[in-house]
């Protein structure tokens, strides 16, 4: 079914099942965007006239869907529609860079000071949008509310367009745009605290489980707290120093570094993190709740075999880093 989206002074057709970003993006015009899988919210639009699928809103606030936003990357309209970028206010936060050194050989520290109060629990992510819209989310690996900073940890990519730009152009002193928080993989303090917690995640996934866990014992949360981190080899490993001091700190903490490429009798266990994982999981399933963050195919892979393993699948938070997902591709000239 084709369809007109009007924006602006423009106007085009939709092709077949096609989203309102691919349809803007194959006509020339810019709109952020990030995983096209609806997770990220960088897509976000709205609508001025006309109607958008219920999918478009799925997962926004209740605010956001009242002023009418949606996702481009979700939105298939069955009826012609006018729509536009929203202006940022209510939306978007300009963040100061306050802090940039190396954790590891290819993973950089960021540190943000937000504009005004920015609330948002350790492990939600934000997507980060520069000066020329390009945008891409990142993890919290910090609990804000404490002193106003936000630490992410990116993983830098030889091509890899943002995280290139904050290693060499984002300065600090330098402004950028921060949307969000958005996700529900976080600690929450429940009556009778003394459940499992599993934290397993390869790279960059650390990131919102350091916070998790800081936040977990932070809490005094009583039950067993086990984090697995996986890399491929020893170097790629990040904050052990810090993680061995906290599990020095709190008898029921265990920190478990995992590398696949490793050697039997050093600080780590070699091997896959999946198997180590599951060799782990505590006895009390039905209780135990498990934070699975980083690499799509390991999270979806260990969330199926925990499920298969007997823990709730409501008890299992997951944050799969899709990674950046091509709009359209325009016409040529
Ligand atoms: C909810 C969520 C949370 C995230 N949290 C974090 C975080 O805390 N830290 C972090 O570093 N990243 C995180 N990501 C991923 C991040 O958003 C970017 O996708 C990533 O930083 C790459 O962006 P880039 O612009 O540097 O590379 P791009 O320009 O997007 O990609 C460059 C090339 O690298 C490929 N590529 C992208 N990602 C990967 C990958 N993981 N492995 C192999 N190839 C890849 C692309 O397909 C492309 O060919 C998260 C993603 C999501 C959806
Ligand atoms: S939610 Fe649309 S691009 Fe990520």
């Amino acid at each position: 079914m084709t369809v007109r989206i009007a924006i602006g002074d423009a106007c085009f057709a939709s092709e077949s099942d096609e989203t309102v970003l691919d349809c803007l993006s194959r006509n020339g015009v810019s709109v952020p965007h990030a995983c096209k899988s609806g997770v990220c919210h960088s897509c976000l639009m709205q609508v001025t006239d006309g109607e958008v699928p219920d999918a478009a809103q799925k997962g926004l606030k209740p605010t956001y869907k009242k002023q009418n936003l949606f996702l481009a990357c979700q939105c298939k309209p069955e009826k012609d529609i006018t729509v536009r970028l929203p202006d940022g206010a209510g939306l978007d936060t300009r963040a100061l860079i306050v802090g940039k050194d190396m954790l590891n050989h290819n993973v950089m520290r960021l540190e943000l000071r937000g504009e005004g109060s920015f609330a948002c629990e350790p492990g939600q992510y934000i997507t980060l949008i520069n000066g020329d819209g390009l945008a891409r989310s990142y993890s919290i690996a910090n609990d804000p509310t404490k002193d106003g900073r936000i630490e992410l940890h990116i993983r830098l990519l030889n091509d890899g367009q943002m995280s290139t730009f904050l290693k060499d152009r984002a300065a600090i002193g330098a402004f950028l745009t921060i949307r969000g928080p958005a996700g529900n993989c976080f600690y929450v303090r429940e009556e009778g605290d003394a459940y499992p917690i599993v934290l397993a995640g390869t790279g960059t996934g650390l990131a919102p489980l350091y916070g998790i866990t800081k936040q977990a014992l932070a809490s005094g949360h009583k039950g067993e707290v086990q984090l697995f981190h996986g890399a491929l080899k020893d170097v790629d490993l990040y904050l052990v120093t810090q993680l061995q001091a906290l599990a020095q700190e709190h008898p029921n903490f265990r920190y478990v570094p995992c590398v696949l490429k490793g050697d039997a009798g050093q600080f780590y266990q070699p091997g896959n993190i999946e198997e180590i994982v599951m060799a782990a999981m505590p006895a009390e399933k039905t209780r135990t709740r498990m934070f699975l963050c980083g690499a799509p195919e390991m999270v979806n892979a260990l969330k199926r075999k925990a499920f298969l393993s007997g823990l709730a699948s409501k008890h299992i938070f997951v944050d799969a880093f899709l990674p950046s997902q091509a709009a359209a591709a325009h016409p040529a000239p």
